[in-house]
């Protein structure tokens, strides 16, 4: 890869800090660290019905099995029984009389071993008295829809009006899947009881500070008992933004009780069934356009499957409409939501955090109205784009819109008019040929907002040490989870005191040493933390250049940090001689520093602000061949131009690309959830929950970064974020398969394929096309 700018083509070459750790398998998860003497293991006891009450809980059993030291049940709890991230008191730890869902933890075992906790966890006997089952979204709605929390409209222009007097209109309803986040580590939590009403964890949380508060509150302790710490995870993608506190309080209240260290690690089964997952969506759309496959309006309704309880269903159904309108201008709009309440596991985030079930709908529009006036899905994209100066649904103004360059980029680096000829060529060549493989091809860009909707949580903190050796350690709130912020952190330190970014040591996250952090989510992690750390790094130089301006008498224009080193005048000094110097001189070589993100502001019962401090933007094309026999298809080709404005580190944001789009595409084809109607999840493991292989990644792979980009906002060193936005990138593959069912039609019907595009749904739609085209 080329780089204008030096420093970005030097950062090219810096790699995951603990990329050596990882492939050698020396990396410390929470799983690896050494128990301390006595440690004992616990177990869930998990709901076995969907929704009823507990008639009866009988653990004599498990209390008599071989090595059992206790059990714990929500009579247990010290103080509060809920880990609800908003204050709702909807979440409890273990269920209290009630259970909501199948799978929902009911009881704890601790035993000497986790496999002696497990077998003992099967001999519980517990009777419910079942009550009604609301399963999926469909059914909430036809029982009144009851909801975990209040929904919120975005509204903008007369709707009603223009829908009315647009010359053609069209509705549809779109089934939009849900995701298990398959992080490779799962939930675990280790908890070690200190002296008096102290607490030490170490899990694998995006948020420790939700996890103090959580075991302080079950606990009823003060905050300051209890110390949270994160080496890293091994992945997270929004699975453990909430879904730790319950672990981490199980594991904290039963070493409270008896006073040794525990931990609880539930196996792939129990973790998939017990956590909540992404948001599956029914979305009911209505577009007004014209015969050129411009929109005049659209109204939406987005019903989400919350599941029991609210957790961050309100902030992830509000992204969704957030992004309901993706890249493109509604002249008049009105979207709502609707987060339905369900006898299933309670979702949360997932990378995108709603906004991928939001920006799927817009292509969808955008899609039916080019199958209905006949046109190429991408004029129709490129008709509807906004133009800067323009208000979103929210009221929010574009201001940076670059998706025009971006998609001329795209279109002529990746041939797409030619071989979009060449697809269409094909498809008739094997239709005449009696053949059943069919080609597609789709372009479809992505503008992603980044903020955290809840504005308060757009702040971070940061702590750095020089120490007398010159060594430097760097804390910051942000939890690594395999996508580089330490790293990207190191390299932003490094750069302002001009050193070697060997010297620098980034700790793992503790409550201890940054209080009261935000989650590591909403792709934020850089943009918050690198400015904190830089804020603390330029502290500690200011002091240094003041001492050395006194004691070399020479003045701050003189004083260079750069090379491992600093000038002073005619001095050069090392930068550990330095660090010894200031030391001696007792300087203060510590600092702490912070960040909060400016011109953001929400009113979500108005529905207008500015909730975002900037958008990210991204394209992706991609072709596939599909068998209309089987369902089956390939992703032969994809070409992903994106942006990430001016990049810190090149490497890593290009793996976030790749993986952020394997993952889109993973949501959005063989990723699928089943419930029985029981309740019961079905897919709860690798041999039945399809995450794409390395055999599933596209034939030919590019991946560029637009090299031009740079944010508009002052962020650190004019980057972007990057973490989520590449995953609505899938959405190309979806469309791409959406292209070659459509040919079966003579592409006079547009595909309306629900997601995910499994093979059967392919094949169904085939059918549905043929019949209907016959
Ligand atoms: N990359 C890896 N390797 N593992 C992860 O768990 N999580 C994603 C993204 N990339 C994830 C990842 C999600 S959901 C988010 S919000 C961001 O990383 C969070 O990290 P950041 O804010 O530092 O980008
Ligand atoms: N994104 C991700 N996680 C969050 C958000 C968000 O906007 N709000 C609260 N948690
Ligand atoms: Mo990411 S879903 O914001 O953790």
């Amino acid at each position: 890869m080329k780089h204008d700018h030096p420093a970005l083509a030097a950062a090219a070459e810096t790699r995951h800090e603990s990329a050596e750790l990882h492939v050698t398998g020396q990396a410390d998860y929470t799983d690896d660290l050494a128990l301390p003497e006595g440690a004992l293991h616990a177990w869930l006891g998990l709901s076995t019905v969907a929704h009823g009450t507990i008639r009866r809980l009988d653990l004599d059993a498990v209390r008599a099995a071989p090595g059992v030291v206790g059990v714990l049940t929500a009579a247990d709890i010290p103080g509060r029984n809920d880990v609800s991230p908003i204050g709702r008191n909807d979440d409890p730890i273990l269920a209290d009389g009630a259970v909501m869902f199948h799978g929902q933890p009911i009881f704890a075992v601790i035993a000497e071993t986790r496999d002696l906790a497990r077998r003992a966890a099967a001999l519980a006997r517990v009777d419910y008295n079942a009550l009604p089952l609301v399963l999926d979204a469909e059914a909430a709605i036809a029982a009144g829809g009851d909801l975990v929390v209040e929904g919120m409209t975005l509204r903008r222009g007369d709707p009603e009006a223009a829908m009315a007097a647009a010359p053609r209109q069209l509705a549809g309803r779109f089934a939009i899947g849900g995701q298990d986040h398959f992080y490779l580590e799962g939930q675990i939590a280790l908890a070690i009881p200190g002296e008096r009403d102290e607490m030490t964890i170490f899990t694998s949380t995006q948020h420790p500070t939700e996890v103090q508060h959580m075991v302080a509150h079950a606990l009823h302790v003060p905050a300051n008992a209890v110390v949270v710490n994160v080496r890293r995870m091994g992945g997270g993608f929004g699975g453990k933004e909430t879904q730790m506190n319950l672990f981490c309080c199980v594991a904290a209240i039963a070493a409270r009780k008896w006073r040794r260290a525990v931990k609880l690690r539930p196996d792939r089964d129990d973790d998939m069934i017990a956590t909540g997952k992404r948001h599956d969506f029914l979305v009911d759309y209505t577009v007004g356009f014209d015969d050129g496959g411009r929109i005049h309006a659209v109204i939406g309704d987005w019903h989400a499957r919350c599941g029991f309880s609210a957790d961050l269903s309100q902030a992830v159904t509000d992204r969704a409409l957030f992004h309901g309108d993706n890249a493109y201008y509604y002249p008049a709009v009105r979207l709502r939501s609707h987060p339905l309440r369900t006898n299933t596991v309670s979702n949360t985030a997932f990378r995108g955090f709603g906004g991928p079930q939001g920006v799927i709908v817009a292509e969808r529009i955008i899609e039916e109205i080019a199958y209905a006036t006949g046109q190429d899905t991408l004029a129709v994209r490129r008709a509807n784009l906004y133009e800067n100066g323009q208000l979103t649904p929210y009221h929010q103004t574009v201001e940076d819109m670059i998706l025009p360059r971006l998609l001329d980029e795209l279109e002529s680096s990746c041939g797409y008019g030619a071989r979009r000829q060449a697809v269409l060529d094909f498809n008739a060549r094997m239709d005449a040929a009696g053949s059943p493989i069919r080609r597609g091809i789709a372009l479809t860009p992505v503008k992603f907002g980044i903020s955290f909707t809840a504005t308060h949580f757009n702040q971070a903190g940061a702590l750095i040490h020089v120490y007398a050796d010159g060594s430097i350690q760097v804390n910051h709130g942000g939890c690594e989870m395999g996508q580089g912020l330490h790293t990207k952190i190191a390299q932003i330190v490094a750069e302002a005191l001009g050193v070697d970014i060997a010297r620098i040591r980034v700790t793992r996250t503790t409550t201890e040493k940054v209080p009261n952090t935000s989650a590591t989510a909403a792709s934020s992690g850089t943009d918050l933390n690198g400015m904190a750390a830089l804020d603390a790094a330029e502290t500690i130089k200011a002091r240094l250049t003041e001492f050395l301006c006194a004691a070399r008498k020479v003045t701050p224009d003189q004083i260079r940090f750069a090379g491992d080193r600093v000038t002073a005048g005619e001095d050069v000094i090392a930068f550990e001689d330095l660090a010894q110097l200031a030391y001696l001189a007792r300087v203060q070589l510590s600092a702490t520093g912070f960040y909060a993100t400016p011109k953001i502001h929400w009113d979500r019962k108005a529905g207008r602000g500015r909730p975002f401090f900037y958008f990210a933007y991204g394209a992706a094309c991609s072709e596939v061949s599909v068998d209309t026999l089987s369902g089956e298809y390939v992703i032969e080709r994809v070409d992903v131009l994106h942006d990430v404005g001016r990049s810190i580190n090149p490497a890593l944001d290009k793996g976030q690309v790749e993986g952020a789009f394997v993952q889109g595409t993973g949501w959005l084809t063989s990723e699928e959830l089943v419930w029985d109607d029981t309740g019961r999840l079905r897919t709860h493991a690798p041999s039945t929950y399809k995450i794409p292989l390395a055999s599933d990644r596209p034939k030919v792979f590019n991946v560029r970064l637009a090299e031009w980009s740079e944010n508009p906002e002052a962020t650190v060193k004019r980057s972007k974020a990057v973490g989520e936005p590449p995953f609505m990138l899938g959405i190309s593959v979806f469309e791409a398969i959406g292209h070659a069912v459509a040919s079966v039609a003579g592409y006079r019907i547009a595909p309306r394929l629900d997601a995910p595009a499994t093979p059967e749904r392919v094949l169904m739609a085939v059918g549905r096309l043929r019949g209907a085209a016959a």
